[in-house]
C-alpha cells in the first residue's frame, strides 16, 4: 500500500474560501493540498452575479452579517478587507464596475475571478486535486490523517471550506457540519437565506397573475429590519433583492410589511393630486406611482376602491395610506435550499477563534466561509466573508 503523502495543510473545498486560504498559506511557504469532490473548482463563483460575480462590496461593514455573535466577523474583515480583494483584482487587470449600492461586478465574466484565484494558487505552489471524496478523517497525536478516494494524506492543519447547503445541484453537501460533529463542535440550526418567498394558497391565487412585475419597496421584517430595494412578483411568490434580503430575517409564521410607496407620503400626495385633478380616477392617479397591472389587480380584488379622487373621504384616504405603506404578506415559506444563495446557521462561531478561524478545542482544525454561522447580505458580502475568513486561516495554518 502506498505511504500517506504529507502536506503542511489540507483544505477541503475548492470554493471561494478554500482558494483564498490555499493561496495565502502557499505564499507563506506552507505545502498545501486543496481537495474537492467536484470535477470543477469555484462553481458558485462561476454562476454568481448572473455570470459576472459580485465579488465584494465597497460598503462592507460587520452590521451586514448575520451571526449569533455579532462581533465575530470584525477582526477578519478588518485584516483582509474589500480593498485588499479589489487590489488583487486590479493587479490581475480584471475590469469591474459598481452596479448599485457599492456592489462590484466583473465587466466581463466571473471566470476572471476563478482564473485569478487559480493563477495565484499556482504561483503559491498549491496542489489542487479535484474529484476526490474524503472517506475518513482521523486526529493524530499531531495533525490529522485523511483517507480519500485518491489516496491517504497526513497534515498538520486541516481546513474545512465545504460551504453550506444552498444549491445542492451545484454540489453543496453537509460534509462540513459532519466534520464539526465528529470533533464535538456545536452547530446552530441551518435554514435557507437570501431566498424567494412562497405564498399561502389564497395569496398565490390573488397575486400570481402579477408575475414579472417589479416594485421599488421598503420591506420590513417583524424584528424591525428593513431593506429599500425592488420586490418582484413571481409565479411562485415574491422575489427580488428586497425580498431576498428580508428573507434572512424572517421566521415562519411572521408577516413581512412592504411600503409600496417608499418615495411618497400617500395622504399629502393624494391631497395635492386631488386639488390638481379632482375627477382623475384613483386607478389612473396611482398608476403614475405603481405599475398599472398591480393597481388594476388591487382594485379587482377590492383592496383599492374604483373611485375618482374627489370621491374619497378623509378616513378612506387614511385607510388607503395605511394599506399602501404597510401592504403585508405572511409567506407560506421559502423556496428553500434549491434556490437560496446562502445557508444561515452552521458551525457555531463560539467554537472558533475570530482571529484565525481555528477550532478552540481541536488543535489544527479550521472552518472558513459559509460552513460557519456567518451569512452576509446580498451584494458581495458573502464572497467577502469567504475571502476574509480564508485569508485569516491562511495566515496561520
Ligand atoms: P462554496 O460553496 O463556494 O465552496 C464549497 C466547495 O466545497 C465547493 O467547491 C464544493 O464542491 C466543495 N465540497 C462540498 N462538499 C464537499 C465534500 N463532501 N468533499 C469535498 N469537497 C466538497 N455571494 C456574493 O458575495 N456575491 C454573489 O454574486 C453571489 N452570487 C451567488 C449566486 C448563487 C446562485 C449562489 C448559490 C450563491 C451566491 N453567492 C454570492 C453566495 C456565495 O456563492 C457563497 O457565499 C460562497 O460561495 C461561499 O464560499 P465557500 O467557499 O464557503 O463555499
Amino acid at each position: 500500500m502506498a505511504a500517506a503523502q504529507k502536506f503542511d495543510v489540507v483544505i477541503i473545498g475548492a470554493g471561494a474560501a478554500g482558494l483564498m486560504c490555499a493561496l495565502t498559506a502557499g505564499y507563506r511557504g506552507r505545502s498545501v493540498l486543496l481537495v474537492d469532490n467536484a470535477k470543477q473548482l469555484g462553481r458558485k463563483i462561476l454562476i454568481s452575479g448572473g455570470g459576472r460575480c459580485n465579488f465584494t462590496n465597497q460598503n462592507i461593514e460587520p452590521a451586514a452579517y448575520l451571526c449569533h455573535n455579532s462581533h465575530f466577523v470584525k477582526s477578519a474583515l478588518a485584516r483582509f478587507s474589500q480593498w485588499d480583494f479589489i487590489a488583487m483584482v486590479e493587479r490581475h487587470g480584471i475590469a469591474f464596475h459598481e452596479k448599485t449600492l457599492g456592489q462590484l461586478f466583473c465587466d466581463d465574466s466571473a471566470k476572471d475571478i476563478v482564473t485569478m484565484l487559480t493563477t495565484e494558487c499556482d504561483w503559491a505552489g498549491v496542489t489542487i486535486q479535484l474529484r476526490t471524496d474524503i472517506e475518513q478523517i482521523t486526529q493524530q497525536d499531531s495533525g490529522f490523517s485523511l483517507q480519500t478516494s485518491a489516496g491517504d494524506y497526513l497534515c498538520d492543519s486541516l481546513v474545512v471550506a465545504t460551504g453550506g447547503l444552498s444549491m445542492p445541484k451545484l454540489g453543496a453537501t453537509p460534509f462540513g457540519y459532519k466534520v464539526a460533529e465528529q470533533f464535538g463542535l456545536k452547530l446552530l440550526p441551518t435554514t435557507a437565506g437570501l431566498v424567494p418567498f412562497t405564498l399561502q394558497p389564497e395569496d398565490k391565487i390573488r397575486y400570481e397573475q402579477l408575475s414579472g412585475i417589479a416594485v421599488p419597496v421598503i420591506a420590513t421584517a417583524a424584528c424591525g429590519k428593513q431593506f429599500k430595494e425592488a420586490m418582484l412578483f413571481t409565479h411562485r411568490g415574491l422575489s427580488g433583492p428586497a425580498v431576498l434580503q428580508i428573507s434572512s430575517y424572517w421566521q415562519p409564521g411572521e408577516k413581512i410589511s412592504f411600503n409600496l410607496l417608499p418615495e411618497h407620503d400617500f395622504v399629502s400626495w393624494c391631497t395635492e393630486t386631488t386639488a390638481a385633478s379632482p375627477k382623475l380616477s384613483l386607478k389612473n392617479a396611482l398608476s403614475r406611482l405603481l405599475p398599472k397591472r398591480l393597481v388594476e389587480r388591487l382594485i379587482e380584488l377590492g383592496d383599492l376602491p374604483d373611485k375618482n379622487l374627489n370621491q374619497l373621504g378623509k378616513g378612506e384616504i387614511q385607510q388607503l395610506a395605511d394599506y399602501l405603506h404597510h401592504w403585508h404578506i405572511a409567506p407560506n415559506g421559502t423556496e428553500g435550499y434549491r434556490t437560496a444563495e446562502v445557508t444561515l446557521g452552521g458551525v457555531d462561531t463560539d467554537e472558533l477563534s475570530s482571529k484565525t478561524m481555528a477550532a478552540k478545542k481541536v488543535p489544527g482544525l479550521y472552518f472558513i466561509g459559509e460552513v460557519m454561522d456567518v451569512s452576509g447580505w446580498l451584494g458581495g458580502y458573502n464572497f467577502q466573508w469567504s475571502w476574509s475568513s480564508g485569508y485569516a486561516a491562511g495566515e496561520v495554518v
